[in-house]
């Protein structure tokens, strides 16, 4: 199955941007093979903003999970990748992608090694990375050439479940203003894991536990700073934004952070070794690591209810979100010279038509290139002269 699909009205819409900026920051083209509902597809877009319409199940959000797999991590439906590879496909699946960045244009690319280039030491499950041609170990990399972020239907229970999604949506507002942020959550990760691992087999060697401990704690602290230098960032930002949305103020509930407000990173970092030699008794009994930035929430109310996010209504709890999402769309956009490219799964649908309204025009504002998905077209009429517009069918792509 193939889609090619294309515009060719780029000038006219780029003249009708609300603000007249030149998107800096924009997928060009994205290609697919062996991705889900896709055999193989490609889109031009060029520097637009993109609508795509399509009736339940047609490949919406599909498409946007394929861009979301041009940043680092597990996309936006956090999938196990395995997963992501077309049902009865021969190869594994791949993403390309064609950007125009501030720094020129670049080429990105990933998916799954095929079956016959995995060694028995690769994962079957990690994604390997191309940048303009060549091969890299891991998408890290990608982190410095563009941001992503996105909104799903799957998070409007961001604020009722447990803490790890928040904490997830926090590392990735955070890393929309600090790249290395996310290598850094990751190797804090990679040494915990091994010290847990270490500790239940139980005859791990004490000196090498405490020199994983040392790196946790560096990295620890590391992780826990960047958290808190962005959402004071995030926090006035969107204190003094125009936004039709309302303001949310962010705070942190971690040991880390906590002890990062009133006491200098030097005696954090060795009070976290102190505390986490003293668990490893527990650890070793539970398999996990009972204290740490891993286990951070993020706080989050709404400013002028005065009241916690989890106690606003659903309707009220998606406008946080998206009044967080601009925010740190701006935010980053000051920070990297281009605003970061949105990807915003049926968030239309869920809004009045004033509300709609404002999301467009900040949108438009903001200056990302925005996908946007929804069954009906009628929700996106004042998106006509801002946007492409893509009908989703049948696994096809088609240019309306
Ligand atoms: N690995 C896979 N192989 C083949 N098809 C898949 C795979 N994973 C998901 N699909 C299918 O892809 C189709 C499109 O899914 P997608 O979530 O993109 O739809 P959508 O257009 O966003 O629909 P909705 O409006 O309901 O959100 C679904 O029918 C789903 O079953
Ligand atoms: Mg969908």
């Amino acid at each position: 199955m193939s889609s090619v699909a294309h515009s060719d009205n780029d000038n006219d819409i780029k003249s009708a941007l609300p603000s007249g900026k030149a998107l800096v920051l924009y997928v060009e083209r994205i290609m697919l093979k062996n991705f889900r509902s896709y055999g193989a597809a490609a889109v031009d877009v060029g520097a637009n903003s993109v609508v795509l319409t399509g009736p339940n199940g047609a490949g919406k959000t599909n498409l946007l999970e394929a861009i979301s797999f041009l940043s680092p991590g597990r996309g936006l439906r956090r999938a196990k990748l395995s997963e992501v590879t077309m049902l009865n496909s021969d190869a594994p699946w791949a993403v390309s992608g064609r950007l125009m960045t501030p720094d020129g244009e670049r080429q990105l690319g990933s998916g799954l090694l095929p079956r016959s280039e995995l060694s028995s030491a690769t994962s079957p499950d990690r994604r390997v990375g191309r940048l303009d041609g060549e091969t890299i170990s891991s998408p890290a990399a990608f982190g410095d050439i563009l941001q992503v972020a996105w909104l799903t239907p799957q998070m409007d229970r961001l604020f009722i479940e447990g803490p790890s999604g928040r904490r997830r949506l926090l590392d990735r507002l955070v890393a929309a203003y600090h790249p290395s942020h996310t290598r850094e959550v990751n190797a804090y990760e990679k040494v915990m894991r091994e010290r847990a691992r270490l500790l239940v087999d139980g005859n791990a060697d004490m000196v090498w536990i405490s020199t994983l401990e040392s790196r946790m704690a560096e990295h620890g602290v590391a992780v826990a700073a960047a958290r808190l230098d962005a959402l004071e960032k995030l926090s006035q930002a969107m204190m003094e934004s125009q936004s039709a949305f309302p303001r949310a103020s962010l705070a942190l509930d971690g040991n880390l952070e906590d002890g990062l407000v009133s006491r200098p990173a030097v005696d954090v970092e060795s009070e976290f070794c102190a505390e986490l030699a003293e668990c490893r008794r527990l650890d070793a009994k539970s398999g996990r690591t009972s204290i740490g930035p891993h286990k951070t929430d993020l706080k989050v109310r709404h400013v002028d209810k005065d009241m916690p996010a989890e106690l606003c209504s659903t309707g009220e709890q998606k406008a946080l979100l998206i009044g967080i999402t601009l925010a740190s769309a701006r935010l980053s956009a000051s920070q990297f010279g281009a605003p970061p490219i949105l990807l915003l799964d049926e968030v239309a649908a869920h809004l009045d038509e004033n509300r709609r309204g404002s999301l467009f025009d900040e949108l438009g504002e903001i200056g990302s290139q925005v996908w946007l998905t929804g069954t009906d077209d009628s929700l996106f009429e004042e998106m006509k002269n801002r946007a492409v517009f893509f009908r989703v069918k049948d696994g096809k792509i088609e240019a309306e």
